[in-house]
């Protein structure tokens, strides 16, 4: 059974995603969709097991969903998706025909302390970005422009111009994004095995959206989409099937104290010397010690 919790234009749902965007969510209400769904790729969620039977299985189970983020989309609204290097052409493929795919954009990070030996390890995770209208979508250029590298020492000149100006450095990034991946020392780490940087969100949320619009995420996490979206004054639609998360979107974004009767806390993180010993100098140094969490 769904549950619903909200305040002050923020909205989670405790329950299955397509059974919520079915029965809670109208027709072309949403300015921006940000999906990070099970990958496939047999991870657990807390009681959820990210495994299907079959590439073609996971497939038709995401058809399902994808089809009513794109009825629930508005007009002129935007939609970012995510899965595995794998499943992406299943998604790419079946999305093309209903939306228009601007850019597939590469999520490069870091990679693990685990490295592949016989083959090229994966340090990335692709991303859609698609419209529904391409004549007429939000993309806030100025918000989200970054440093042109051109590589030359000094500023460039146009004098073309009637008075030589420098010129314009400032670009829409490109379609790979180096963006480290959340650690268990940053501010923003909570306890979950795929959370998202907030950095990541940023980016798509400020580009595609205005303020006060809707930004719906239906496979919320640790809630990453909905505490960035509050964050710059838009509002949100959440939706978590696991109990364990969704008390971290009612602490995270609706600031929640309890629920039933469970004290909601933040990841309580304690930092251990292999001696045993610690200080607050280490606690930011990194490296010299092991990360434990109390959670
Ligand atoms: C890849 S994670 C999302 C991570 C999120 N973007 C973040 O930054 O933390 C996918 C989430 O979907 C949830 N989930 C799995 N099946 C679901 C379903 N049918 N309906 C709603 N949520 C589901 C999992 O519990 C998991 O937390």
């Amino acid at each position: 059974m769904t549950q619903k919790f909200e305040k002050e234009g923020h909205v989670i749902y405790h329950g299955d995603a397509l059974e919520v965007l079915k029965a809670e969510i109208a027709s072309e209400s949403i300015d921006l969709i940000f999906i990070d769904p099970p990958y496939n790729i047999g991870k657990k969620f807390a009681g959820f097991h990210d495994k299907w039977t079959s590439d073609e299985s996971y497939a038709e189970w995401a058809y399902q969903w994808i089809d009513e983020c794109v009825r629930v989309l508005k007009s002129n609204g935007s939609l970012y998706i995510m899965t595995s290097t794998q499943a992406m052409p299943y998604f790419d493929l079946y999305l093309k025909n209903k939306l228009s795919i601007l850019s597939r954009i590469v999520w490069h990070y870091d990679s693990s302390g685990v490295q592949a030996r016989n083959y090229y390890g994966s340090t990335y995770e692709p991303i859609l970005y698609c419209v529904k209208d391409p004549k007429k979508y939000t993309f806030n250029t100025d918000d989200i422009a970054v440093e042109a590298k051109t590589g030359a020492k000094r500023k460039l000149i146009d004098y073309r111009k009637p008075t030589p100006t420098p010129y314009n450095t400032k670009k829409v990034p490109g379609n790979v994004w180096y963006i480290p991946r959340v650690r268990y020392r940053m501010g923003e780490y909570e306890n979950h095995p795929s959370q998202k940087p907030e950095a990541l969100l940023e980016r798509i949320i400020l580009a595609s959206s205005n303020e006060n619009d809707i930004v719906l995420d239906p496979f919320s996490g640790a809630f990453t989409t909905a505490a960035v979206a509050k964050r710059l004054k838009r509002k949100s639609i959440s939706i978590e099937s696991q109990e364990e998360y969704l008390k971290i979107g009612l602490r995270r974004v609706l600031e929640k104290n309890t629920h039933n009767g469970e004290e909601l806390l933040a990841v309580e993180k304690t930092y251990r010397r292999k001696n045993g010993k610690c200080n607050k100098e280490e606690e930011t140094a990194g490296g010299l010690f092991d990360a434990i969490s109390k959670t």
